[in-house]
């Protein structure tokens, strides 16, 4: 079995962290750069990621985050914001992110063309924009998750907060939202068994 699925394996949604053991700072470096180094639609990386390591913070956060054990007791707490504003058609910031890949002018303005066409109808509505940026969080989230079970890292996503709340705990700037949340650590109880459906009921070929 490849390495990857057995980290795959390793891994599951960690409920009970040891407050006693801390992630090796290199190590933890490594799960940000999976993050860092995750594909984003059209190459727009709109992730900003908050590292939550002040305690009357977790604290603060863990009542509007259902009261989950793993905000305060986890070695890290990575919060995955999105920037919503930046990824606007009309923003400098698109038009930097086609000229970055060392395209010609036309082609450019073909990507930005292109870009702007697919972000339109998104941006009518900030839901479906802020939607489209946390879906990206996602696919970020994911790698970070197997990275770190890759050395034998815990890892638990949180999806269970109250968003308006915690975006005013964090007092995210104007455009900014939180997508999702992820604890990392170490466990403390032996990993509960996967239970997933058989892979013939979720697959088909056609
Ligand atoms: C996006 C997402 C959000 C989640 N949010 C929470 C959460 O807030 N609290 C929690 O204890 N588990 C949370 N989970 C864990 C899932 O319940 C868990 O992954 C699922 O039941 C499968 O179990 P396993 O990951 O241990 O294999 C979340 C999982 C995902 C993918």
């Amino acid at each position: 079995m490849s390495d990857f699925l057995k980290a795959m394996q390793f891994r599951h949604a960690c409920k009970a962290f040891d407050t006693q053991k801390k992630i090796p700072a290199e190590q933890f470096e490594e799960i940000l750069e999976s993050i860092h180094l995750s594909p984003s639609s059209f190459g727009m990386e709109p992730w900003r990621i908050l590292v939550i390591r002040d305690e009357k913070l977790r604290k603060a956060l863990k009542a509007s985050c259902w009261n989950q054990s793993q905000i305060t007791d986890a070695s890290e707490l990575v919060i995955f914001t999105t920037d919503n504003d930046v990824v606007r058609s009309d923003s400098p910031y698109v038009q930097k992110m086609f000229e970055r890949r060392g395209m010609s002018a036309e082609a450019v303005d073909m990507y930005v063309g292109i870009y702007g066409q697919f972000i339109a109808p998104l941006e009518e509505d900030e839901i479906l924009l802020e939607n489209w940026t946390a879906k990206q969080c996602y696919i970020a989230l994911g790698n970070a998750m197997t990275c770190a079970a890759m050395m034998e890292i815990d890892s638990c996503p949180i999806e269970g907060f109250d968003k308006e709340e915690v975006e005013a705990i964090l007092d995210l700037e104007y455009g900014h939202s939180v997508a999702v949340m992820c604890a990392f650590g170490y466990r403390l109880n032996p990993q509960s068994q996967q239970k997933r459906l058989d892979l013939k009921q979720i697959v088909e070929y056609k």
